[in-house]
């Protein structure tokens, strides 16, 4: 294999020259959604979207993973059922499908198994299983979806999950300034941005953040050099195992599109990516990095932004559970 061959793959605009790299960058270009079942994709759409999935009828998995806001919610953390404040800061749903387990202690294995947690969370869309399945049978169009998908219109959580997590596979963001440079466009990000990149290695940071999620893929230590100081009850995988080696002990980030989702860390405790690279240096690598070093791995942070998921919010159809409107003052 002869790794560093340069490929000429075509001549952009008479003089410039496009190569492709076989790449032995740590970091990999995120691949577009091959799209095998666009019904199923479409039903699960309807479902992410839809706040009919909660008790309250306010809640869907958008009020919290707002896909026109890199797939969060900007808060540090959710706010579900009954303005309930929730424990831990909202994940991207961007380019989810990328995670080797799901949640930030992991305690869900796939997207399936992770859709049915917030449905029957009581401080989050605060339903159960069995009446999400009930409401969505009341109504016919649903009826039809389900069975066009599944053959059948008996509709039950198995399948409810199934299609959201079908929905949310689609949900990645190719085409980033960077994955056109590593396919060889230099010129798609600045030189700023690509001294950056060169810390971002050089310093540590691709030890846990790599790959085509530039994160998602290793259970890390928060606070590996230095305790990362927070009031936030959330132990990590601790939580789950008991285990004192596990304490702050979470899934790394995606860094996709990390510019969108602040704020940042599983407590939202910092707005600016600048805090949150200054405190990852000096807790996870020991390293004080100064003003321009910081400076310079944002710029190249920002040139993970890909192409944000393109739809049109679907028409939902009408419920058959809709309460008349109350009249105002009686008669
Ligand atoms: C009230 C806010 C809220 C709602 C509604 C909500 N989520 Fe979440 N979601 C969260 C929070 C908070 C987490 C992180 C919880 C944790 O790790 O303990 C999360 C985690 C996730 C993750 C894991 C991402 C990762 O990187 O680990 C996925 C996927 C996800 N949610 C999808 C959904 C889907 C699908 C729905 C709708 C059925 C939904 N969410 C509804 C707040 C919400
Ligand atoms: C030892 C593994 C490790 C190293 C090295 C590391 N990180 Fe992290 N990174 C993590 C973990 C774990 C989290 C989540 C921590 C939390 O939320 O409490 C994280 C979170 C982040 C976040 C916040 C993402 C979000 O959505 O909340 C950013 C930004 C980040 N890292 C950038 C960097 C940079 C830049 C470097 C190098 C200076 C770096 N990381 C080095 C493990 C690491």
């Amino acid at each position: 294999m002869i790794r560093s061959l340069v490929v000429i793959v075509g001549l952009m605009s008479g003089a410039q020259a496009w190569a492709t790299v076989p790449s032995n960058e740590p970091i990999t270009p995120v691949k577009p959604a091959v799209i095998t079942n666009p019904a199923k994709v479409e039903l699960g759409k309807k479902l992410f979207f839809d706040p009919r999935l909660s008790k309250s009828g306010f809640i869907s998995c958008n009020s919290c993973h707002n896909l026109s806001m890199g797939g969060s919610d900007n808060l540090p953390t959710s706010i579900g059922h009954n303005w309930h404040e929730g424990p831990i800061n909202s994940p991207t749903v961007l380019n989810s499908s990328m995670n080797i387990v799901q949640f930030w202690d992991g305690r869900a294995a796939t997207l399936k198994e992770q859709a049915g947690g917030p449905i029957a969370n009581p401080g989050e869309m605060g339903f159960t299983h069995d009446l999400a399945a009930d409401v969505l049978r009341s109504i016919p169009q649903y009826r039809e979806a389900f069975k066009a998908v599944y053959g059948n219109d008996n509709v039950n959580i198995d399948e409810i999950t199934d299609a959201l997590a079908a929905f949310e596979e689609t949900l990645v963001t190719p085409n980033a300034p960077f994955d056109r440079w590593l396919k060889g466009d230099k010129s798609a990000i600045s030189p700023t941005a690509l001294k950056g990149y060169e810390l971002f290695k050089n310093t540590g940071c691709v030890a846990c953040h790599n790959g085509e999620a530039v994160g998602g893929n290793s259970m890390q230590k928060m606070g590996l050099v230095e305790p990362y100081v927070t009031k936030n009850p959330a132990e990590g995988i601790a939580g789950l195992t008991g285990k004192d080696a596990d304490r702050m002990r979470f899934k790394v980030p995606t860094l996709r599109n990390v510019e969108l989702t602040y704020p940042y860390f599983h407590d939202g405790a910092y707005w600016k990516l600048e805090d949150a690279v200054d405190v990852m240096a000096r807790l996870q690598l020991g390293r004080k990095l100064n003003h321009e070093e910081v400076g310079q791995i944002v710029a190249f942070l920002k040139t993970l932004t890909g192409d944000q998921p393109d739809f049109k919010l679907p028409i939902l159809p009408p419920s058959s559970t809709d309460t008349p409107h109350p009249v105002p003052f009686g008669k």
